[in-house]
C-alpha cells in the first residue's frame, strides 16, 4: 500500500505486508492517512478508528458510571509507536502521553532493535498476591505453622469465592506466611497467591482475601486487620531483551563502538546512584504508562510495582541492564512486575481502550505484559542513546517548543512558525512565545 503524504509528493510505502509495523514516514502523514495505515496494518475497519475521536470516545454518561462526582472528560493525545517486532511478530503500540519525544524516541529505538532482530519477551503466570494482616497473636510462630498446615482448606475457600476464575483456569495457587516484627509487636502477613488469568486481579484478590477472614481468625487465633492486593506483583514478572548492532548506533560523531560504550556508561551511572536510577526508571515508565493508559489499565498499580521492584534488593536500582556483547553489540534486558490486564476494569468498558487492544492484536494479559516490557526497554534505549550521545535537549526542545507555542495561543500554521522562531532565538519560554507570537501577527504584545 502507498499513501501520498500531505507535505510533499513522496509516496510512503508499507514494506512487505499489511501486518508490518515498519511504516516509513508515518509521522509525515496527515491524520486520515495515518488512520488508514493503522486500520490496514491492524486489520480493523477504518470507521472503527473513529473511537479515537474526542467526540466518540468516553461519553459523559459512561464517565459517570466510572467514578464519582463527574463533571467532564479529560483528553490526551493517542500516538502510535512504530517499528516494533516482538517475539517475531510486528505490533503497533498505542500510547497516551502528554510529553513530546516519547512516541518518536520509542519508534526510533524500536527500529534499531527491529533491524537487529527484534525484542524477545518472557512472562510469568499471572499470579497476584493478596495480603492478610493478622494481629493480637500470643504466639505468632505457632499461628504461622497452623496457617501453613491449613493450606489446602484456605486454597479451597479462596476458590469457592470465585468459581468463574477457577473455570477459566485461574484460582488459588499457594499460601505463604511471614512474621513481621514491628514497633507495635509481632504480626503475621499471610499471602494468598492467586492466578488471575487476563485480569489485573485486584478485585479477584480482594474478594478472595476477604472470604478467607473467618477461617484465618479461627485457625490463627488472632485478629485480621487489612485484606488487600499487593502491588509488588513479583510473582507476575515480565521480561524483555534485545540486541542492537553496534554499527546501527554509529552517528557522524560516534563510532558504533563508542556509542555502545556510552550507553553502557549511562547504565552504570544508574546502577551506582539512586538519584540517577529514579530518572532512568521514570524514562522506562514513560513508555509503559502510556501503553497502560491507552489500554485502560491501572497504570498506578504498574508504577507502584515497578518502583517497589527496583528497590527489592534493598538498594534502588535501574530496571534495565545494558552490556557489551563479546562481539561488540549492545545487549539490553528488563525485568519488572506487570499487572497488566486485557479483561476487567476500563480495558473493555472504555471504547478507546478497547480499540487500542484491537490495534495491539492482543488477546491475553500475558501478551500485553510482554509488549509492555519491550516498550519499557525500548523507551530506555531511546533515552540513554539521546542522553549519552547528543544530550536530551536538542530533540526535546523542538517538540517542547510546539507545546509552549500552543499554550501562548498560537493556532494552525502559527504553531510550527512560533516553535521554529523560539528555537532560532534559543528561548523556549512562555514570555518569549508571547512576544514572538505578537511579532508573527504583526502587532505588539
Ligand atoms: C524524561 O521524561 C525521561 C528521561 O529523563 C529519562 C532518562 O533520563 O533516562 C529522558
Amino acid at each position: 500500500m502507498t499513501v501520498e503524504t500531505p507535505y510533499n509528493s513522496a509516496r510512503v510505502t508499507l514494506e512487505d505486508s499489511l501486518t508490518n509495523s515498519r511504516i516509513a514516514g508515518f509521522y509525515q502523514l496527515n491524520m486520515d492517512a495515518k488512520r488508514a495505515l493503522v486500520a490496514d496494518t491492524a486489520g480493523i475497519p477504518l470507521d472503527d478508528l473513529a473511537a479515537y475521536d474526542p467526540a466518540q470516545g468516553l461519553s459523559l454518561e459512561q464517565a459517570e458510571h466510572m467514578i464519582e462526582n463527574v463533571i467532564g472528560v479529560y483528553a490526551l493525545p493517542i500516538g502510535m509507536a512504530m517499528n516494533f517486532t516482538i517475539d517475531g511478530r510486528d505490533r503497533l503500540i498505542p500510547m497516551v502521553v502528554e510529553e513530546p519525544s516519547v512516541v518518536a524516541g520509542l519508534s526510533n529505538a524500536a527500529r534499531l532493535v527491529r533491524d537487529s532482530g527484534g525484542f524477545s519477551t518472557q512472562v510469568d503466570e499471572p499470579r497476584m498476591i493478596g495480603q492478610i494482616q493478622i494481629l493480637d497473636l500470643p504466639d505468632p510462630q505457632a499461628a504461622r505453622e497452623r496457617l501453613l498446615a491449613a493450606r489446602e482448606e484456605l486454597l479451597a475457600l479462596a476458590n469457592q469465592a470465585d468459581a468463574v476464575l477457577v473455570s477459566l483456569g485461574g484460582g488459588a495457587r499457594d499460601i505463604e506466611v511471614r512474621v513481621l516484627e514491628t514497633a507495635i509487636g509481632a504480626m503475621l502477613a499471610l499471602h494468598l497467591i492467586l492466578d488471575v488469568r487476563d485480569a489485573m486481579g485486584a478485585n479477584a484478590v480482594n474478594t478472595a482475601v476477604e472470604a478467607l477472614t473467618p477461617a484465618v481468625e479461627r485457625i490463627s487465633g488472632g485478629r485480621v486487620g487489612l485484606r488487600i492486593v499487593s502491588n509488588l506483583a513479583d510473582r507476575r514478572l515480565a521480561r524483555a531483551s534485545c540486541r542492537v548492532s553496534a554499527e546501527l548506533l554509529a552517528t557522524s560523531e560516534f563510532s558504533g563502538e563508542a556509542a555502545v560504550g556510552r550507553i553502557v556508561e549511562a547504565h552504570t551511572f544508574a546502577q551506582a546512584d539512586p538519584y540517577r536510577a529514579a530518572t532512568h526508571n521514570k524514562g522506562i515508565m514513560n513508555g509503559i504508562d502510556a501503553l497502560m493508559l491507552a489500554t485502560g489499565n491501572d497504570w498506578r498499580a504498574v508504577e507502584a510495582g515497578a518502583h517497589a521492584y527496583a528497590a527489592h534488593s534493598g538498594a534502588y536500582l535501574p530496571l534495565t541492564s545494558w552490556e557489551i556483547a563479546p562481539e561488540g553489540d549492545l545487549v539490553g534486558s528488563i525485568e519488572l512486575p506487570m499487572a497488566a490486564a486485557t479483561f476487567g476494569g476500563a480495558t473493555r468498558s472504555h471504547p478507546q481502550a478497547r480499540l487500542s487492544l484491537r490495534i495491539l492484536q492482543v488477546e491475553h494479559a500475558s501478551e500485553l505484559a510482554g509488549i509492555a516490557a519491550a516498550v519499557g526497554l525500548g523507551q530506555n534505549l531511546a533515552a540513554l542513546r539521546a542522553l549519552a550521545m547528543e544530550g536530551i535537549q536538542r530533540g526535546h526542545m523542538r517538540l517542547h517548543a510546539r507545546q509552549v507555542a500552543m499554550a501562548a495561543g498560537a493556532q494552525g500554521d502559527e504553531i510550527e512558525q512560533l516553535a521554529a522562531a523560539m528555537i532560532t532565538a534559543r528561548t523556549v519560554r512562555s514570555d518569549a512565545a508571547q512576544v514572538l507570537l505578537a511579532e508573527l501577527r504583526g502587532c505588539t504584545p
